[in-house]
């Protein structure tokens, strides 16, 4: 073998020496090392070049060192460049057999809480759920649901309208999504509709000019004040556990006769001496039987169907179950007061 093919051997095996003893902890020193031999214009591509020009039969020597050298190399990048990786994330998370931190998962508002406990008492009846528009129309607002223009209720005092379309408005109430349901379904209607309703009136500790209602609407042939009243008083049995309500008569332009709702709430502590102003008695919700008008107007026919329709304030239920005596906790999102209902999620 010529001199200078012996010598390239030897050159050769002294870089696997150098390969296998190879150590370092460090990317760029790694860099280096995989560049020197595996680059375009590393040692390893420059033996190739040379292996072109050595005789054929000494080729296979030649060959087989370089080969060796070829995969001493890429293994030991290979290996090395796990090592560093294992360690960056070690760096970057520690022990990744530490149990984790706990994660709070928040809870429910108890507007959600208390809505959610109504649809399910009337879904468990029959009711659908039905949503409508919070910025609505007249139409569906004041004018289908029996309002006279003269209505109190449509002074500005009492809605927010958009200032320039007056003809638009933050719903004041829920009933606006009942007009709307009655124009696009046809009887026998069971619904009940919750949402967010704007009035323009001072924020106190009892009222704010955004609260949340929900309405219910039964539409049928036959259906008569005795229907009204048993239904209620399932719902206050499911959702207060009390079993006695009375009703008084009221004035709502949408339901002749109209009632409000009462339930007997009892006094036996202080607390209800309070909130009941000693009566024993607690308003909870208005109601009535759909006006004839109301019907006409949202194309069904008043000789054929009658119902019935009612509608109370979540927060004013919200506030009685929970005892909260400020409405405006509701809307400051005090996470002190939120984290209070986490055992009802
Ligand atoms: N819409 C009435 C309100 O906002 C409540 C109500 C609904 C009364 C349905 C009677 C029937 O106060």
């Amino acid at each position: 073998m010529p001199f200078t093919l012996l010598k390239m051997i030897d050159k050769i095996k002294e870089y696997i020496g150098e390969a296998e003893h190879f150590q370092t902890d460090n990317k760029e020193q790694l860099e280096a090392f995989r560049i020197k031999f595996l680059s375009k214009k590393g040692i390893l591509n420059e033996l190739f070049a040379y292996f072109k020009t050595v005789p054929n039969d000494q080729k296979k020597e030649f060959g087989q060192a370089i080969n060796t050298l070829k995969s001493a190399i890429e293994t030991k990048v290979k290996t090395i460049q796990e090592e560093i990786e294992s360690k960056n994330v070690q760096g970057l998370y520690g022990d990744l057999t530490r149990p984790g931190y706990p994660t709070s998962i928040g809870s429910r508002h108890p507007i959600s809480l208390v809505k959610n406990q109504i649809v399910d008492i009337f879904n468990s009846i029959g009711f659908t759920i039905s949503e409508g528009p919070e910025i609505e129309d007249d139409w569906h607002n004041f004018s289908a649901l029996n309002f006279p223009d003269y209505h109190p209720a449509r002074d500005m005092q009492d809605s927010f309208f958009v200032q320039s379309n007056p003809q638009h408005l933050l719903r004041t109430h829920t009933s606006s999504v009942q007009a709307r349901y009655m124009e696009d379904h046809k009887p026998p209607l069971r619904t009940i509709s919750p949402g967010r309703v704007f009035r323009n009136e001072d924020i106190s500790s009892r009222s704010h000019c955004i609260f949340h209602q929900v309405e219910g609407l039964y539409i049928d042939k036959d259906v008569s004040f005795a229907d009204l009243k048993q239904t209620l008083l399932y719902f206050t049995k499911e959702m207060f556990g009390k079993s006695k309500i009375r009703l008084r008569p009221s004035y709502f332009p949408f339901t002749e006769p109209s009632a409000e709702v009462d339930i007997y709430w009892g006094l036996k502590t202080e607390v209800d001496y309070r909130i009941t102003k000693g009566t024993g008695w607690l308003e909870i919700m208005g109601c009535g039987m759909v006006d004839p008008n109301v019907l006409t107007n949202c194309n069904i026919d008043a000789n054929e169907y009658s119902g019935f329709a009612f509608g109370m304030g979540i927060e004013r239920i919200a506030m009685l179950l929970y005892q909260i005596s400020d409405i405006r906790m509701f809307y400051e999102n005090d996470v002190r007061f939120l984290e209070q209902f986490k055992s009802n999620f």
